[in-house]
């Protein structure tokens, strides 16, 4: 078994290759990823002497590039995008070059390949926000910043794939997930990592938009179970079951660092911020799949990671692209 993973060097992707070395050692990896903001080889420092494993710098937005990483490969797993709701809001050309054209290489580069499944990673996002109830994989799709936008339109493009080549593809929509090596712009990760520096946490608007969250192992576990069990042409949510007011959630993090709640601070909204999101994942668990770590186990678990990995957020916090970032975020320029 031969798997293409795209941004494996990123959060979610680097969980998603060592989790699979550990379940399969006999599979062979190829990771192809740019190296983006967000990429980091240091997520995989553990991984990169084994002899299973091919890390290749590259564009999933180039045909070349594509077409070397998937000699050979029995599925593809689909991580590559730029993933941050805010930066979308900034600007979205790199949004729809990576997300959307970047999808579509590769997917033709599939097909020619005849690759046996190709997993598309998708998001909750794309089907906006809800007040009350949860979206099934039928519900209709309607995204609302530049980011699920452009994750949207890549699925359209797998469904197109699928239907008009027949190529096997299968999508995942997933809930906000957290965990070991999430770069810390996303709110988890600052948050904890702000705390541990003695720095307030910005909280949006009023505090009380909903997530679903999801530890980045059981998504993980829940992709590998679609990789091996999911039909061709199906999506499958995949949640966590937590779904809490974001005021909630520092709350818990506040606890499980040891933290002052004082050290919140209300902050202007995000534009277009979407209200509530939640998942309907009875389809996979009636398939047999489910999380296997309560939140509260997942989060004490986080929040040790980055109290142990200082070294890892660290390096990333003190990059003056990362700071840069936070000037544009909250003053509105470079
Ligand atoms: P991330 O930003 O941490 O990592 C993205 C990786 O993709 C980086 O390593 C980056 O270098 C690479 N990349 C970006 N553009 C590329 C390109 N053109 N060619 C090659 N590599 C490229 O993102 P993440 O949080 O790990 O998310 C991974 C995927 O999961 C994304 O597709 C995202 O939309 C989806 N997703 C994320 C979440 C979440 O909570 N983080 C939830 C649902 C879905
Ligand atoms: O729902 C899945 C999505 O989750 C993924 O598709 C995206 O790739 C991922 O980035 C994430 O998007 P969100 O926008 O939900 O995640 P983020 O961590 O940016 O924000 C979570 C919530 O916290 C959201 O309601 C905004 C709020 N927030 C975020 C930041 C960064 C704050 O209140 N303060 C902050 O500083």
């Amino acid at each position: 078994m031969r798997i293409l993973v795209t941004g494996g060097a990123g959060f979610i992707g680097s969980n998603f290759i060592r989790y699979v070395f550990d379940k399969n050692m006999s599979c062979e990896i190829v990771n192809l990823d740019k190296l983006s903001y967000a990429g980091n080889l240091e997520n995989l420092k553990d991984i990169e002497k084994n002899e299973n494993y091919t890390f290749m710098k590259g564009d999933i937005c180039d045909h070349k590039t594509v077409e070397k990483a998937i000699k050979g490969c029995d599925y593809v797993v689909n991580f590559a995008a730029e993933s941050h709701v805010d930066r979308s809001i900034h600007g979205a050309d790199e949004f729809i070059m990576s997300n959307v054209l970047g999808t579509n290489v590769l997917l033709e580069k599939a097909r020619m390949n005849g690759v046996s499944k190709f997993i598309q990673i998708s998001t909750d996002e794309v089907y906006g926000s809800i007040e009350n109830g949860s979206f099934t994989e039928d519900s209709v799709l309607a995204p609302n910043s530049p980011y699920s936008a452009s994750k949207a339109a890549a699925e359209h493009m797998c469904r197109a794939y699928f239907v008009t080549f027949g190529l096997p593809v299968v999508i995942t929509r997933s809930s906000n997930n957290f965990g070991p090596y999430q770069y810390p712009e996303k709110f988890v990760a600052l948050s904890i990592t702000n705390l541990i520096e003695g720095k307030k946490i910005p909280l949006y608007g009023d505090g009380k938009n909903v997530r679903d969250w999801l530890y980045v192992e059981d998504n993980c576990d829940g992709i590998y179970f679609v990789l091996n069990k999911g039909a061709a042409g199906e999506v499958y949510n995949i949640a966590g079951g937590y779904e809490m007011m974001n005021i909630d959630m520092v709350h818990d993090i506040v606890r499980a660092a040891g933290g002052d709640r004082s050290m919140i601070e209300y902050v202007k909204d995000r534009l277009g911020h979407d209200r509530r999101y939640s998942l309907d994942d009875s389809k996979l668990r009636d398939m047999g799949w489910k999380p296997n770590h309560t939140f509260k186990e997942a989060l004490d678990k986080t929040v040790k990671w980055y109290e142990d990995h200082r070294d890892w957020w660290m390096k990333i916090k003190h990059k003056d692209t990362y700071k840069k970032y936070y000037t544009k975020q909250y003053k509105g320029k470079d």
